[in-house]
């Protein structure tokens, strides 16, 4: 592979447009991100997180402006480079991009076929992962606290912990650049621990990590926090600097988001893992 081939890692948007049949997505997004940063992205429905994120797979056209990932134009890369970049990058995404009637080992195993080729994909698709690759995958799932579950068929696992099994696929991986589009939706609070846990691993480990949160209180967590509204950057800056009149601001208009912030705790889950014959995370499925 020659050396110039770009990987994702740090990028640039330089006055960014998106249009869908005419209504802007986004419009004038500028943004820097340095390799190895981790931010969060707010902003109420529609500001156009998730558009954000494909822009940066080159998953959506352009109307207007450039993004620069190494030094490189991304939309006028080869096919080739683009393949390289998207390698590079691992997704996130509410649906997970699994594949719900594969063990849990073999989705997790995935993560390693941008390296392999078509015929390793196959089998790996067929008979499983090969010695090496399955040490990294229970390493992986392990991690996320699922080891027992690799044979498990993705489906039979629950909304969270499918969830993990895309942040297994993470770490098997080891994406220069992670978009993680809303990862903590839908899950309990253990669960949303132990997923920012896994991810923050994976950026302390140099990956570049862009997270779509609702959740205001986590997203304050981060170090960056990027906010969109109606399409544009309103905020970019950190946790202190985010006040609450921005904040309202950044809300302003869309009541449904405009009061979020963590739920607490307040079922009888247990807050520390217990083990239990389902799982080892405590945290009953269905
Ligand atoms: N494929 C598409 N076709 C038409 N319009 C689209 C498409 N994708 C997004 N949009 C529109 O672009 C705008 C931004 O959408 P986007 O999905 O980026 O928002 P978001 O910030 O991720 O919202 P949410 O928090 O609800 O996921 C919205 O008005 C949406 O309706
Ligand atoms: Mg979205």
């Amino acid at each position: 592979m020659p050396p110039a081939m770009p990987s994702a890692g740090g990028f640039t948007l330089q006055d960014v447009a998106v249009s869908f049949h005419g209504t802007a997505a986004l419009s004038g997004v500028t943004l820097a991100v340095e390799p190895g940063e981790s931010l969060a992205v707010i902003g109420a429905s529609g500001a156009g997180k998730t558009t954000l994120f494909r822009v940066l797979t080159r998953g959506v056209a352009l109307n207007g402006g450039k993004v620069t990932v190494g030094e490189r134009d991304l939309y006028a890369l080869s096919k080739k480079e683009l393949k390289s970049v998207r390698r590079a990058i691992g997704s996130i995404y509410q649906a997970y991009n699994l594949v719900p009637q594969l063990p849990v080992g073999v989705n997790a195993a995935l993560g390693e076929v941008g390296e392999m080729g078509a015929l390793g994909t196959l089998r790996t698709f067929l008979t499983g992962p090969d010695a090496a690759l399955s040490s990294r995958v229970s390493k992986a799932l392990a991690r996320v606290g699922l080891e027992e579950k690799a044979r498990a068929r993705t489906i039979d696992l629950s909304g969270g912990q499918q969830q993990r099994v895309a942040v297994a696929r993470l770490l098997v991986q080891r994406p220069n650049l992670i978009l993680a589009d809303e990862p903590f939706a839908a899950v309990d609070p253990v669960t949303t621990e132990r997923v920012f846990e896994a991810l923050l691993e994976l950026n302390r480990e140099g990956a570049t990590l862009l997270v779509n949160l609702h959740d205001v209180e986590l997203a304050r967590r981060f170090p960056r926090l990027v906010a969109l509204r109606k399409g544009s950057v309103v905020f970019d800056g950190s946790p202190e600097q985010l006040s609450e009149e921005t904040l309202h601001d950044i809300y302003a208009g869309d009541d449904p988001y405009k009061e979020v912030v963590r739920p607490e705790p307040v079922d009888k889950r247990p807050t520390e893992p217990i083990s239990i014959a389902e799982g080892r995370d405590g945290v009953s499925s269905h």
